[in-house]
């Protein structure tokens, strides 16, 4: 069991919670993810490690509420335990010194960028990143990113916030401008994510991106997170999450990623209806 020991609604449902979590916090890094199961009808779901403290022993995952698993999880309180946490899983960010690094996050994927760009500047490298989200009050994580961060570029869709627009075309602008970028990382929504390695690809510079296909065991067993990468099937939780952005298949992803989408609507409608019965 682990004890949920902070929450706070940090945008409209997104959720910020710190857990017990000392074997997970002792091992985490940067691109890593958990399996959590909330009790025990409940089904296994991943959420990237978005920070955590070793001596405190706690880890820290933000998460949007879209369906019955996120959605219950939020309507947790501190004070109350989540059954199953298993991690950290997936390869770590392969983290360098770069004289200049680009980290993208967007939406929620902000909590998964946090980590990395906070690991590209604690190598040394000088860390330019660009979060956006639909409207000012969606943006998470503004401080901590622009603590992890020489500069910091904000995007709304809205131009409620920073730039008007999406991330991918900050990053267009900023290299058009001169940044001579060695690495590009982004996270997000899948849409997005296939933007930026459009943006890229023309320009030629690595461009790296978290994939998030639906995952189940997180092992390598199962094959739920199949993904094609440079023409190959690689398992997102074991291969990845992190693959080049430039070789990814993003149209399978996308396909795969709302198979279960009018099962999983369902669902939700059943649990909405108040049943508690899981189905
Ligand atoms: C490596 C990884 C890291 C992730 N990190 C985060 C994070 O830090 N914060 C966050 O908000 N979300 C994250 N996600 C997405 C998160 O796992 C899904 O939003 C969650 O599983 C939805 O479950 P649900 O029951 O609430 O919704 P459902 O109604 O079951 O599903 C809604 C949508 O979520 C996706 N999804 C559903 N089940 C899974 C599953 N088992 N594995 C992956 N995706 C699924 C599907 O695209 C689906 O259409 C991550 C996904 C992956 C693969
Ligand atoms: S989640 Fe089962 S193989 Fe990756």
């Amino acid at each position: 069991m682990h004890k949920i020991l902070v929450k706070r609604e940090i945008a409209q449902k997104i959720k910020f919670i710190e857990v017990e979590a000392p074997e997970i916090a002792a091992k985490a890094q940067a691109g890593q993810f958990v399996i959590l199961r909330l009790d025990e009808a409940g089904e296994r779901f991943p959420l990237t490690l978005c920070d955590w403290n070793k001596k405190k022993g706690k880890i820290t995952l933000v998460f949007l509420e879209v369906g019955v698993s996120t959605e219950k999880m939020g309507k947790l309180n501190e004070g109350d335990s989540i059954l199953d946490i298993c991690g950290p899983l997936g390869k770590p960010s392969e983290i360098t010194k770069y004289p200049l690094v680009c980290i993208v996050g967007g939406g929620v994927g902000t909590a998964a960028a946090y980590p990395i760009a906070r690991a590209f500047k604690e190598a040394g490298s000088k860390v330019i990143s660009i979060i956006g989200a639909k409207t000012a009050n969606m943006l998470i994580l503004e401080d901590k990113m622009a603590e992890a961060s020489n500069e910091l570029v904000i995007c709304t869709d809205d131009g409620s916030k920073g730039e008007k627009g999406f991330v991918s075309g900050a990053l267009k602008k900023l290299i058009d401008s001169g940044y001579n970028f060695n690495a590009v990382y982004a996270i997000g929504p899948t849409v997005m994510m296939r933007a930026v390695a459009e943006t890229t690809r023309p320009y030629k510079i690595k461009t790296v991106v978290s994939l998030n296909p639906i995952m189940v065991d997180g092992m390598g067993m199962c094959g739920a997170c199949r993904v094609t990468v440079g023409g190959q099937t690689r398992f997102a939780c074991t291969d990845g999450p992190d693959f080049d952005a430039h070789l990814v298949d993003f149209n399978e992803l996308m396909k795969r990623q709302s198979c279960y989408c009018p099962e999983e609507k369902s669902v939700l409608q059943h649990y909405h209806e108040g049943c508690t019965c899981g189905k």
